[in-house]
């Protein structure tokens, strides 16, 4: 479906208006369950990976294979998608992008079980719903990005855009939470206990750690900053669903 979707978008593009610039809402699971290869450590609250790893300061770059890895079936049709927008602009010179998200959120996200994990866990902990985490102690992590900051790259790229880019594009070392830190920080907004059990298993190839590097994106357009943080984001959260 991503990638019928996408060829079917890229196609009609070409056709009737080829000088457009096409940006994709790729994904971090692209890289399918490679990042659980790397030498996390076990902290109190959360994994981590280590300043000597070249990851480790900044996050994980572009340079991550999508190669030879599990990335489940909706992560491979966006793999699909991903090398064709890549080709479309190859091939063809259009001015094409994909943005390999970390978790995008904000107000409006409509957070379920299984997507929307900042969003759904604060609903569940405003309205005293039982939450379930699932596996690696609960000390997965994940990088956070506000929607008004997403759509604020896209509209940098939109001015100037450019051939065939790929950027990792999420919270990065700015915001980022394992997800016991998440309980906490909604519990501490909130002024509410969430009621929460732990489930052994993780899902299947889940993240254990996620965090974007976006210092490609930065160097290639420098007039793009973050406006909100972890705390900002689960803030206006807790105000759209309290
Ligand atoms: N939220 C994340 O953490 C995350 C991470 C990486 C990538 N992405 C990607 O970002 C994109 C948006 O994700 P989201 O989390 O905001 O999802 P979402 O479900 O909140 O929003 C999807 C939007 O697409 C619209 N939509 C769905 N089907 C449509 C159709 N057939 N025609 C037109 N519009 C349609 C919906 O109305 C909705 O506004 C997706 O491509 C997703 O794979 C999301």
């Amino acid at each position: 479906m991503n990638a019928l979707g996408t060829l079917n978008l890229l196609e009609a593009c070409r056709l009737f208006c080829p000088e457009t610039p096409f940006i994709f809402t790729s994904t971090n699971k692209v890289y399918g369950d490679s990042p659980n290869r790397l030498p996390l450590v076990e902290e109190e609250k959360r994994w981590e990976l280590g300043p000597e790893h070249p990851y480790g300061v900044h996050g994980i770059d572009e340079s991550m294979s999508i190669d030879q890895t599990k990335h489940s079936l909706f992560g491979a049709s966006k793999v699909a998608a991903d090398v064709l927008v890549q080709e479309y602009g190859r091939y063809f010179g259009m001015k094409t992008v994909c943005f390999r998200g970390g978790c995008l959120t904000g107000p409006a996200h409509a957070g379920t079980e299984l997507h929307g994990f900042l969003a759904y866990l604060m609903k569940c902990t405003v309205q005293g719903n039982p939450y379930r985490v699932f596996g690696y102690g609960g000390k997965q992590v994940r990088d956070n990005i506000h929607s008004h900051d997403l759509v604020e790259a896209f509209f940098q790229y939109f001015q100037t855009p450019r051939s065939a880019e790929v950027y990792n594009m999420g919270g990065s070392r700015h915001s980022n939470c394992s997800m016991l830190e998440a309980i906490e920080l909604c519990q501490e907004i909130s002024g509410k206990k969430l009621n929460w059990s732990y489930v052994e298993d993780n899902r299947i190839g889940d993240h254990i750690w996620w965090i974007s590097d976006v210092r490609k994106f930065q160097s290639h357009y420098p007039g793009w900053s973050y406006r909100y943080g972890l705390r900002e984001i689960l803030g206006e959260i807790h105000q759209a669903c309290a």
